[in-house]
């Protein structure tokens, strides 16, 4: 089965406990449950890994490198600012896709700027817990 990795950046641990009028009601637990499953339909063995730390997202960007085909990555609140993670992503040739529960574009100004988007393949956002499992149909097309 082929591997995949999918990343949450900061804050999103507390899902399900965070701002449930924007991210809503479902646990951490009960999405990575449902992205597990999904990726498994689709032969994908996904491993998730969840870390506040920006060194720490940029390490399991580099190690994907030689374990998966593809990253599906919720870099949180670094997108807007992470010029760092942009370039981990810009550093290895498996592809990336950007995911966001909220609709980053009908939010606060500053987060409709993604300074990791023209590295990734392409941006899923706005469909809630689902923009997981479109990002790995995503990369099931891809890889
Ligand atoms: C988010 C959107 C970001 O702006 C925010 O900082 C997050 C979550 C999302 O999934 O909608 O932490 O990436």
């Amino acid at each position: 089965m082929k591997k995949i990795l999918v990343i949450h950046g900061p804050n999103l641990n507390l899902l399900g406990k965070r701002e449930p009028g924007v991210y809503g009601n479902d646990t951490f637990e009960t999405i990575n449950c449902e992205i597990l499953e999904y990726a498994k339909e689709l032969d994908f063995d996904a491993e998730i890994y969840q870390s506040n730390c920006e060194g720490e997202i940029i390490d399991a960007i580099h190690n994907a490198r030689e374990s998966s085909v593809g990253i599906v990555l919720n870099a949180g609140a670094y997108t807007h600012y992470s010029y760092a993670i942009r370039d981990a992503i810009s550093a290895i040739n498996i592809p990336v896709i950007e995911v966001h529960l909220s609709n980053i574009h009908a939010r606060d100004e500053f987060r409709s700027n993604s300074v990791i988007a023209p590295a990734c393949v392409g941006q899923i956002s706005g469909f809630g817990k689902n923009s997981y499992n479109l990002a790995i149909q995503a990369l099931k097309r891809l890889v």
